[in-house]
């Protein structure tokens, strides 16, 4: 099992601090989330149903309609390495590690490199996986230069899977409605922007045949029925996104700042955190602990990523605890 941020029982264990009073910067996910309204009682006594209007939200949303819904991107990272042939599977790194153990596990041959390398590297792959922007170092790839490596990689049957959980708040930058063609896969995930982790709501935008292939692989009612009904809402509240995409540019920029001020200059980041490299990464994290600050930390390089606080009391806490350490 591979580790992840949002482990706040662990955390509460551990440093003896109740759950209740901790504050989560460990994950990406959004604080102000798309506020879900009470559902329907049908919602839990009936099964989902496939034309509920979930696809046609997702598709006006995504501008692509060419996908399926998935129970979080997460399925969908661990079903499609099993839909290829083992074959040649090249991925950045550092990036989301569940990707390399999927294709791994599925006896696909994995390696990992740098941003810088890729372009050499392409001809001898035939999967190339980006998480675009990348997490935890929130680097990015032009939509242009994607389109490049997959047309490279199309000419020899090869894929190019581009995970874009972190891209909502940026969808001038999406792949999302090139999609359609054979070769490329868009990833997408409700659970950041949205801030719906826990609906376990996911899409793959994919070519048809694929879509039929990870639907069979996948077997029926993967989505629960509240899962979809607030997802459906949730895309195709146009008025709720457009403010969050500007609170989020606007407090990811604040993090940054506050971030820096405190001798922690982040080295990259996106609308949902900000990571920072130093050699002091597990001491720092610790510290904030002991204050009830949950960060996520990674060892190569030693850094840490900072979700954004929510409330404005939670920032005076982080601002506080930045001061004292
Ligand atoms: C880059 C990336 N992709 C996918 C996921 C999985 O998200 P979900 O299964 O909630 O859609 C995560 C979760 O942290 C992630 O960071």
């Amino acid at each position: 099992m591979l580790e992840h941020g949002g482990r706040i029982q662990q955390a509460a264990q551990r440093y003896g601090i109740p759950q209740e009073d901790w504050l989560d910067l460990s994950t990406g996910i959004n604080p102000l989330g798309w506020p879900v309204p009470p559902l329907p009682p049908a919602c839990w006594q009936r099964l989902p149903e496939p034309d509920d209007g979930l696809v046609e939200a997702a598709s006006r949303y995504y501008g692509c309609n060419s996908l399926l819904v998935v129970a979080g991107s997460q399925a969908a990272i661990q079903a499609l390495p099993s839909l290829r042939l083992p074959c040649r599977v090249g991925l950045l790194a550092p990036t989301y590690a569940e990707h390399a153990q999927a294709w791994a596990r599925n006896g696909h041959r994995v390696a990992q490199f740098p941003l810088t390398e890729i372009e050499a590297m392409l001809d001898q792959l035939d999967v190339l996986v980006l998480v675009n922007p990348n997490n935890p170092t929130g680097q990015r790839v032009s939509a242009e230069m994607l389109r490049a490596w997959q047309h490279r990689l199309a000419t020899r049957g090869g894929w190019l899977v581009v995970d874009e959980a972190f891209m909502d708040a940026t969808p001038e930058h999406s792949l999302a409605p090139q999609v359609g063609a054979e070769g490329l896969v868009v990833l997408r995930s409700l659970g950041k922007f949205f801030g719906l982790a826990g609906a376990r709501v996911g899409f793959v935008l994919a070519w048809p045949e694929l879509l039929v292939q990870l639907s069979e692989a996948l077997g029926p009612w993967t989505v629960a029925h509240p899962a979809r009904y607030a997802a459906r809402l949730a895309l195709a509240d146009a008025t709720w996104q457009a403010l969050a995409r500007q609170r989020l540019l606007r407090d990811s920029a604040r993090l940054a700042e506050l971030l820096a001020h405190h001798a922690l200059p982040p080295v990259g980041g996106t609308a949902l955190f900000q990571q920072v490299e130093c050699e002091r990464a597990l001491s720092v994290q610790n510290e904030l602990a002991k204050m009830g600050i949950l960060v996520r930390r990674f060892d190569a390089p030693p850094s840490l990523r900072f979700g954004l606080p929510g409330a404005e009391g939670e920032w005076q806490r982080l601002e506080a605890a930045l001061k004292k350490i």
